[in-house]
């Protein structure tokens, strides 16, 4: 693509020839001659049409439904979704009856809106949920409030479908309606839309223009439908984009997309205006940051390349503790999450895990993606991590995992043999595991810019371990003997277990996770000679592959006799367990790499105040050095109690605060 980085930075608005796509459809003509008038080239691609009211047929359904009786709670998550709704209902049927069957459900608002608009019917909604309102608490309160199991629940949608919320409803024994209103819906004529799309994906404009959050959806909906919805956000990634205002942006982040223009007056004369005064300088500048990366990547080293690929990112997470400790910079106060965040130690995970098994949990995004959210929500802790098992890449495997209760995980057919790890099939984690990478975007969402997200993966050895064992197990006798007997087999292995590990870690981190943990959980099983021989040059082919833009951490337990190896071996950040002690190992590690740890789990069973000290111990000994993340030396146990652990996160915040 031609470089424009010599351009002139200029104050007169003039596009001077750079390519501009708008999506706008009611304006279009307006728009095109707008961008011609300042000197661009339009492609105007029309993203939504005007929806007529006969054709929402669900909204009608609903009515029908309504009038028979047959609903018992009704949910209104917007104002303008309230009216829209009557004025669909009532191309058909009489305001009065449509009114009055509707007061005799159970009518919920979510929040004032809502209410207001009901009100306006002289229907006093039963329910209004609280601020924030978003779907965990419209949950939580109903939960409270009305018994859901068996009732017949119509959700009233307008825009977007909030699937996690008819999860919820679901997974709490709701039969759920949804109703979904719509006002715009996308245009009959799609081919110029999808022509824009994939000329922004080949790097074939300079500039996109957004105006409305629905256009953002309808846009996503078909690159995604496409199948190009990767290829057409880096193609973003490189031009410049600009948002009509901020409830476009959200929605442009809430698809990873960052933002290099919003205009000082959210109308279309003024965005199409400043745009056309900055375009040519933050192309010219991003070009440059993005060509330095592409040309630094091959000789350098992955540390450097991360550094520089992190420093250019614009997103507002970049300056987020959690970010700045992977990168050793200088932090507020002490960042802290903990592993098994989600787990069963948690009521609201417990209550999911009622109805459904821990492996449709992982495999089904909203599932995940609410419990994910919740752990975050409920501890207030400064990463979520996404909900998922690093078991996961064995299922496409066709080994037969099996969770079973209480015992840990199975492997019906482990692998023993060169013969047994030929048969394994080839596995793209697009394929197979597309819907971690799914719960990853509902998260990503749900937290907009306000807590980074950790995806991450087994490492190398550890998976072996469930592959060859067939499940935990003590000694690592099986793993050892082949591992010693037939080095072949054993690296074999390890090559395609590297493989998938890295394809599935980029498909998290192309998803919008911000950070890699990588679990070598049981890695402490080995001496350092065999680390070096049969395990290191197989974690550094995995850390080595992920994305230079997120930072690593390498994580391990009983691994005092590695520390040196694992190092080695790669990782921004050293994840370490209670049986060492902090500062002796960061000083053994090096200060030019970060440490995460190290609380013993089960200090957490301590009394809070005994909990405090052992935490003001472990801050003391990473002693305010840049580059410390707070966490456990290994998972919480499923029997700690809740409020042990939040006040663990409130210390370590409040004792670390510079
Ligand atoms: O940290 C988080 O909150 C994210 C979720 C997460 C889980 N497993 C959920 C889970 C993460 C990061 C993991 C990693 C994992 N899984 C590791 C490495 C970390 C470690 O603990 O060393 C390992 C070795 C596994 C394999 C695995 N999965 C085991 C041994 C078990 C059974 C242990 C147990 O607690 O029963 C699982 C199941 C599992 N993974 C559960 C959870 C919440 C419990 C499932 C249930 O509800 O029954």
């Amino acid at each position: 693509m031609e470089s424009r980085a010599d351009d002139k930075p200029s104050q007169a608005p003039d596009f001077n020839g750079l390519r501009v796509v708008a999506f706008e459809s009611r304006m279009a003509a307006e728009t095109a001659a707008l961008i011609r008038r300042f000197g661009g080239n339009p492609t105007i691609a029309p993203a939504m049409r005007e929806v007529p009211l006969e054709d929402n047929q669900a909204a009608l359904d609903f009515a029908l439904r309504l009038l028979d009786g047959r609903v018992d709670v009704s949910i209104f998550l917007t104002g303008v979704g309230v009216r829209e709704l009557f004025r669909v209902m009532e191309t058909r049927y009489e305001q009065a009856r449509l009114v009055a069957a509707l007061a005799r459900t159970t009518t919920v608002a979510r929040g004032p809106k809502p209410a207001a608009a009901l009100r306006e019917l002289a229907i006093e909604p039963a329910v209004t949920i609280a601020e924030p309102n978003t779907w965990r608490e419209i949950l939580a309160t109903l939960g409270d409030r009305i018994e859901l199991a068996g009732k017949r629940v119509a959700v009233q949608e307008y825009g977007v479908t909030n699937r996690d919320l008819l999860a919820g409803l679901e997974a709490r024994g709701a039969e759920v309606l949804a109703v979904p209103v719509y006002r715009w819906t996308l245009p009959v004529d799609r081919a110029p839309l999808i022509a824009a799309l994939r000329a922004i994906a080949a790097g074939a404009a300079d500039l996109a223009i957004f105006t409305s959050s629905n256009q953002v959806i309808n846009v996503m909906q078909v690159a995604e439908a496409e199948g190009i919805g990767a290829e057409f956000r880096s193609g973003l990634a490189r031009m410049v984009v600009a948002s009509i205002g901020p409830v476009c942006s959200h929605q442009l982040r809430t698809h990873a997309i960052a933002i290099d223009l919003e205009p000082e007056h959210f109308r279309l004369g003024h965005l199409i205006k400043e745009a056309a005064a900055r375009a040519a300088q933050i192309l010219a500048v991003k070009r440059v940051s993005s060509a330095r990366i592409e040309v630094a990547a091959a000789p350098r080293p992955r540390e450097a390349m991360r550094r520089d690929a992190t420093a250019a990112s614009n997103s507002p997470l970049h300056h987020h503790p959690m970010l700045k400790a992977c990168r050793r910079e200088p932090v507020p106060y002490t960042p802290v999450w903990l592993m098994r965040q989600a787990g069963r130690y948690m009521p609201e995970y417990r209550r999911v895990r009622e109805r459904h098994s821990f492996l449709e949990m992982c495999q089904r995004p909203e599932l995940a993606a609410e419990v994910t959210v919740t752990a975050v929500e409920r501890l207030g802790v400064d990463a979520a991590i996404i909900f998922a098992d690093i078991l996961l890449p064995l299922v496409p495997m066709g080994v037969g995992l099996r969770y079973e209760g209480g015992d840990g995980p199975v492997i019906e057919r482990p692998l023993r043999s060169l013969a047994d790890v030929e048969k394994i099939p080839p596995i793209t984690a697009a394929d197979s595991l597309g819907f971690v990478g799914d719960a990853i975007r509902l998260v990503r969402g749900a937290l907009a810019d306000r807590t980074p997200l950790i995806g991450f993966a087994g490492a190398p050895f550890t998976l072996a371990s469930y592959l060859v064992e067939g499940g935990g197990s003590r000694q690592y006798q099986a793993t050892k003997t082949l591992m010693y007997n037939d080095p072949a087999a054993w690296h074999r292995m390890m090559e395609m277990i590297a493989r998938v590990t890295a394809d599935y870690l980029n498909l998290q981190v192309d998803a919008g996770a911000d950070i890699i943990q990588l679990f070598d959980s049981w890695v402490g099983s080995l001496g350092p000679d065999d680390y070096r021989r049969f395990v290191l040059p197989h974690t550094r082919s995995v850390i080595a592959a992920v994305r230079p833009s997120v930072p690593v951490i390498h994580f391990g337990t009983i691994t005092g006799n590695l520390l040196e190896l694992m190092r080695e071996a790669g990782g921004d950040v050293i994840g370490l367990d209670w049986r060492v002690d902090l500062a002796q190992a960061w000083a053994r590690l090096g200060y030019d790499v970060g440490v995460q740890g190290n609380l013993d789990p089960v200090a957490l069973f301590a009394e809070p105040a005994e909990i405090r000290r052992r935490a003001r111990a472990i801050l003391d000994q990473a002693g305010g050095r840049p580059g410390h993340i707070f966490n456990l030396g290994h998972g919480i146990l499923p029997e700690t109690p809740v409020d042990h652990v939040i006040a663990l996160v409130d210390a370590v915040h409040e004792m670390s605060r510079r």
